[in-house]
């Protein structure tokens, strides 16, 4: 899928869809808020939750006090309705509209790099070396990557297109020497209708 198609894609996701029609969808991100603090995040530490889409992680985080929060989305459609969701809130809040490959993040800006179920798409090893080129170039030395993408057992497509899967291990090779795994974990989630899907996430620190 070219990056055109890409973004036509999610938007259409979302224009069409309801929040809770996405298999995606989490009423309160528990694994993402307990890894965030795990990294020892405070009210001043710059966060970016990229391909976030209308997750409720950026709520959780500003009612928590951060308030040095980037959201990033190839959908402005997904973007809009977060913002529309958090009302006067969303002035708080950084917006950016691009896709997470080719985006113009600041160097060393950020301390936490968190994505749920974004990397798993990239099924292209350029576009995954472009995604791990971003993380470096945009997190500080210190910093914390959070990746959740599908289990070794998970899915194979969401959203109609086809996603690469991860044991801990494979997900962490993906991003190199550069960062040590501080943590791994799986997850099932629960989509909306009862359907089970496994998730890993790692949380590594860039040395
Ligand atoms: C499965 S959804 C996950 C949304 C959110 N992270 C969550 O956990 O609820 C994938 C999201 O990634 C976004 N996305 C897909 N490819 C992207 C890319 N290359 N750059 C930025 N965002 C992307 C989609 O628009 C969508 O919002």
């Amino acid at each position: 899928m070219d990056r055109e198609d890409r973004k036509t894609h999610w938007e259409r996701v979302y224009e069409t869809k309801a929040p809770i029609e996405h298999s995606w969808y989490q009423a309160r991100p528990e694994r993402s808020l307990e890894l965030i603090a795990r990294t020892g995040a405070g009210p001043g530490s710059e966060i970016i939750d990229v391909g976030a889409g209308d997750s409720l992680l950026v709520d959780a985080l500003l009612e928590n006090g951060m308030d040095h929060i980037t959201v990033l989305d190839i959908s402005g459609a997904a973007l809009e309705r977060t913002q529309k969701r958090l009302g006067r809130r969303s002035a708080n809040v950084r917006w950016i509209e691009a896709d997470v490959t080719r985006a113009q993040l600041a160097p060393l800006s950020y301390d936490i790099w968190h994505d749920r179920a974004v990397f798993h798409f990239l099924t292209n090893p350029e576009d995954r070396q472009r995604y791990v080129d971003m993380v470096l170039w945009a997190l500080k030395a210190g910093g914390h990557a959070i990746v959740a993408a599908f289990a070794a057992d998970g899915p194979t497509r969401c959203s109609g297109l086809d996603v690469a899967r991860y044991s801990p291990a494979a997900l962490h090779a993906e991003f190199g020497d550069v960062f040590d795994l501080v943590n791994s974990s799986e997850e099932t989630h629960l989509t909306p209708w009862g359907g089970e899907q496994s998730f890993t996430y790692c949380l590594c620190r860039k040395r």
